[in-house]
């Protein structure tokens, strides 16, 4: 596995590579989500470049950025035994050398709703480094998590928009076993609120069992119930619960498919999404727990 600083050099690295090219954009401190990525790109017989960078652009001032973890060596190792080809780590000023003028502002209720609401800029930092991020590795296919529904469905839209030559794979997300996302952020948890975190994944539960229970039922009576059993939890600070369409996140009305139920709540000094996806055909998508 060959480690890669420069654009310059991924650039020429990428011409030797085997297609299809399979890329894993990341921000490290890896966990066994972003390695089903790496692993699922191999197994679909692609080359794999994977990358590590901590994206200041989609930081709000008052967010982790500084405090976000880190630990290459930990991260290298567990890329190469995924079967990672060349792995991006670029400077941030390799990214955006002085005079970086352009950007990537994703439009539309996408936008606007649920984690762009709570972290204005987040989704324009995202869009202009995965677009540039696309532009210096050029990957025939590129692997994201379901974990972040509304980071996939802004990269779709964008991918669609501006017209960009990569195939866009979704895949489930990682769980420990009592449900907890797999998330860099769970580091921030202590042990009572590392306990607390599975609430995300207990208010989804209860909003799918009511789903299923009436089919058609108002949206409403699903984001209450999700409200209510993170409201239940005294270590997490509510930041929202809602039903919405997966691909622009506009609120629903009323249950159907395709729709998505996604939460966030703060825990402690971390900020945690999760969701579950109920597909057009009727079918879930929650999730998958690693042995
Ligand atoms: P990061 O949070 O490091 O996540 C990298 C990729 O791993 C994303 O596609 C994310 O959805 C996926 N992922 C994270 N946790 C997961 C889990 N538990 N199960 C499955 N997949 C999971 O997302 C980013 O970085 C950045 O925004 C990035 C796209 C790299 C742009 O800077």
């Amino acid at each position: 596995m060959r480690v890669i600083e420069t654009v310059a050099e991924m650039r020429a690295a990428r011409r030797e590579l085997a297609l299809p090219v399979g890329f894993v954009p990341t921000m490290g401190y890896l966990h066994a989500g972003h390695l089903s990525l790496a692993q699922t790109a191999r197994a679909e017989g692609a080359a794999v470049v994977a990358s590590i960078f901590v994206n200041p652009a989609q930081f709000g001032p008052n967010e982790d950025l500084s405090r976000y973890p880190r630990d290459l060596p930990r991260d290298l190792d567990l890329l190469a035994s995924a079967g990672v080809d060349l792995v991006f780590t670029p400077s941030a000023t390799e990214m955006y050398p002085a005079g970086f003028a352009t950007w990537v502002e994703p439009g539309g209720v996408l936008s606007e709703r649920l984690e762009a609401a709570s972290r204005p800029g987040h989704f324009r930092g995202v869009a202009t480094v995965v677009t540039k991020l696309f532009g210096i590795v050029a990957p025939d296919l590129a692997y994201f998590g379901q974990k972040d529904a509304q980071q996939v469905a802004v990269i779709r839209r964008m991918i669609a928009d501006l017209n960009l030559p990569v195939e866009l794979r979704v895949l489930p997300t990682v769980r420990e076993r009592d449900g907890l996302a797999m998330s860099s952020r769970n580091a921030y948890l202590n042990a009572e609120e590392r306990a607390a975190a599975t609430v995300l994944h207990r208010a989804l539960q209860a909003g799918k069992v009511l789903v299923e229970a009436e089919p058609g039922l108002g949206a409403e009576r699903v984001v209450e119930e999700m409200h209510k059993v993170i409201m239940a939890e005294l270590r997490a600070q509510l930041e929202y619960a809602d039903v919405c369409d997966p691909d622009t996140c506009a609120p629903l009305e009323s249950m159907r498919t395709p729709a998505l139920l996604a939460v966030s709540a703060r825990v402690g000094p971390a900020r945690l999404i999760d969701n579950f996806l109920l597909r057009d055909d009727g079918t879930w998508e929650t999730g998958a727990v690693t042995e």
